[in-house]
């Protein structure tokens, strides 16, 4: 079951509407906490990588991480990259044995962006690997990226159509429907009125971006209106350091470096049990996996 392309999983997910959580890992122990989580509940799951930490640890380094850990679960695993905009970067994910990648033209104009992912869609279907494509602007900062909350622009419900028309085989979309990245300065306005009409339109799972600092009832909503993959990275970043922390402050004088590593692992991986919970996704391993 183990090592898998999330595209078939996603249309499974977002048919029983549950949410596939796909977490921006940071370095081996993150890995741990993110496939070990998500095999202690018997979920999915999507390990995703920004392209800054793939250009710190190596391509190989990290396909490596996830494969093998992969292997000793009994739980789907897909390895993703996330917001890319970069050919080069994204085909050597491929060549290294990434499952899915993403290619994020939504700074470009729209004709601009759909023929560029449409390019990108031609080598991710010759490869056997999953795409995610993104259209409008998410606010608030990924990576290098930043979107300023005055500069994010919410989909177009025409063009997200024309977008995905001609990508029938996409594993999941990213329409900018009012989330952000990063902790939320006051209460995201979500349009769920716009998320429900592009899924009764098209049949490409959603994704959710920004999902750091969303409620239950703002994940539910979303998860019933089609999302199908949940993004979490920066509550995963903060546990990383917390954990670190934690240890400190309550072992100043500690030499030995394990005990905080153990920390950060537990801290990070109580996360993923968390939200796995909240996305309904926990005992749904073999349903995502089609078995
Ligand atoms: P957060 O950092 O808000 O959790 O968003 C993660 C994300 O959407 C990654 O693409």
């Amino acid at each position: 079951m183990a090592f898998v392309t999330m595209g078939p999983m996603l249309k499974r997910a977002q048919a029983a509407r549950y949410g596939i959580a796909a977490f921006n890992m940071i370095d081996y122990n993150s890995v741990r906490s993110i496939i070990e989580g998500a095999a202690e509940l018997d979920a999915p799951i999507i390990v995703q990588v920004s392209v800054k930490t793939i250009k710190h640890w190596g391509y190989k380094a990290i396909a490596t991480w996830v494969r093998m850990l992969a292997d000793d679960v009994d739980v789907p695993v897909a390895l993703h990259l996330d917001h890319c905009s970069d050919a080069d970067v994204i085909r050597r994910c491929i060549d290294a044995g990434w499952s899915s990648v993403m290619f994020d033209g939504s700074s470009l104009p729209f004709a601009e962006n759909k023929a560029c992912s449409e390019e990108i869609y031609r080598m991710t279907e010759q490869a056997g690997v999953g795409l995610e494509a993104e259209i409008g602007a998410i606010g608030g900062v990924e990576d290098d990226k930043f979107v300023a909350e005055d500069a994010a622009i919410l989909a177009n419900y025409d063009e997200c159509l024309a977008f995905v028309k001609d990508m029938p085989n996409l594993a999941v979309f990213a329409p900018a429907i009012g989330t952000a990245h990063g902790f939320y300065k006051g209460q995201p306005k979500i349009a769920y009125d716009l998320l429900e009409r592009i899924t009764q339109s098209i049949s490409v799972p959603i994704a959710l971006h920004g999902g750091t600092g969303l409620s239950q009832e703002q994940f539910d909503r979303c998860i019933a209106g089609g999302c199908a993959k949940v993004n979490i990275s920066t509550m995963h970043k903060h546990r990383f350091i917390e954990g670190f922390i934690g240890v400190r402050a309550e072992k100043p004088k500690l030499e030995e470096p394990l005990p905080f590593i153990v920390g950060q692992y537990d801290a990070m991986k109580k996360d993923v049990v968390d939200m796995i919970r909240i996305f309904g996704s926990a005992g749904k391993a073999a349903h995502a996996a089609g078995a």
